[in-house]
């Protein structure tokens, strides 16, 4: 199905709310909790980070990284995060994630609360992309909602592709694609697809770590 018009409501939803996109990490707990599950998680080398939004996450990875590249396609949400994020070493690009393609190898490939935003016919693809941006030895970490986050969700029943409904302060409302993968069968949609995955859910999210298919494998 054709799912662009969706893709750009979401983007669209994010271009216009980016100053009220932090307000939750200060409202919940369980969300000021979350940075510190990347204490264990194997952060390391040249760090791609896909979709970073208001850096919530880059000046992290950029504490534990030789370099971060951090891509986002709203504007309005990367000047939040440069200003969050003084680190000589991270460069920010902004690029729309379903065209750009990376022209080099990280060692690792880091993605926060944007797998849930990926519509499923387009995660083959995308799980291409990330493997292609793997350099040998090298893993993608994510982290995104779970299940038990769908009930703080205006889920749309019934819609082609998952989606959810955002509604910003003045009114405006958005959907957004959004699925709430479970763990053990993205683990399995994984080694479908050749690669090696450890899935756990923790609280309301999963964090996943994956290595990529061998070439030619
Ligand atoms: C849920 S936010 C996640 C932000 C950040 N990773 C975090 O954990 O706070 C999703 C992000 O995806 C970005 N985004 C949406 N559509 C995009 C696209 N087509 N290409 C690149 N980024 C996109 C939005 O601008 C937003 O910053």
């Amino acid at each position: 199905m054709d799912d662009h018009a969706l893709l750009a409501e979401q983007m669209a939803y994010y271009r216009a709310g980016a100053a009220e996109y932090d307000r939750p990490y200060a409202e919940r707990e369980d969300l000021r909790a979350l940075p510190a599950t990347l204490d264990d998680l194997p952060i390391a080398g040249d760090v791609l980070e896909l979709a970073c939004g208001t850096g919530r996450w880059t000046p992290l990875l950029a504490a534990r990284a030789r370099s971060v590249t951090a891509v986002d396609a709203a504007p309005e949400v990367l000047s939040l995060a440069r200003a969050r994020t003084p680190h000589t070493h991270v460069q920010f690009v902004q690029a729309d994630l379903f065209t750009w393609r990376p022209s080099r190898r990280y060692d690792t490939v880091f993605f926060a609360f944007w797998l849930s935003h990926v519509p499923p016919a387009r995660l083959p693809d995308f799980w291409q992309t990330v493997a292609g941006a793997i350099a040998p030895g090298g893993r993608a970490v994510f982290i995104d909602d779970g299940p038990a986050e769908a009930a703080v969700e205006e889920v749309l029943t019934d819609h082609p592709v998952p989606a959810a409904m955002r509604r910003l302060d003045d009114g405006r409302q958005y959907r957004v694609v959004k699925v709430f993968h479970v763990p053990h069968t993205l683990t399995a949609d994984l080694t479908a697809l050749g690669w090696s995955a450890r899935i756990r859910a923790v609280a309301s999210t999963y964090v996943g770590v994956a290595e990529p298919p061998a070439p030619g494998g």
